[in-house]
């Protein structure tokens, strides 16, 4: 149950992320958690622009947010959505940067609240990755 417990408070750090984000074109606020290998949390949340094509989204914020401060290495990493009443999973740019720095097995959970979230990995979101052995270590 190690996991479970975890991923809730993984999920629950995306969630209170979430608040932070600057969404004021879609009004839809998402807040993603990573958990680093050596057990920090480190978040990002969506950040619009005018320009429509500029939006970053949560999990990308993340990422590089982590990678910025010397952290490349992720045991799991959380979704929220609370303007959904379904699970929205990453977008695919996403899936193909959560790639770079995570192994197929890496779990992600998403939902817009913990109990309606789902677990998946990065291997399913993002099958049949190509040139993974060319990713930067
Ligand atoms: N968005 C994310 O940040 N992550 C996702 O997984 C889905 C979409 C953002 C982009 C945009 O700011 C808003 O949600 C609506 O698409």
């Amino acid at each position: 149950m190690k996991n479970a417990t975890e991923h809730r408070s993984l999920f629950e750090a995306a969630l209170s992320a979430a608040a932070n984000a600057y969404a004021p074109y879609s009004r839809f606020r998402v807040g993603a958690a990573l958990l680093t290998e050596d057990g920090k949390v480190v978040t990002g949340v969506n950040v619009e622009n005018r320009s429509f094509g500029l939006t970053n989204c949560a999990e990308r914020s993340a990422v590089f947010a982590a990678v910025s401060s010397g952290i490349r290495k992720f045991s799991a990493i959380a979704i929220a959505t609370p303007d959904s009443d379904y699970p929205v999973g990453p977008c695919g740019a996403c899936r193909q940067v959560l790639s770079e720095f995570m192994s197929a097995e890496t779990p992600v959970i998403f939902g817009p609240d913990f109990e309606r979230s789902v677990e998946t990995s990065v291997g399913a979101l993002y099958p049949f990755d190509s040139l993974h052995e060319l990713a930067g270590k």
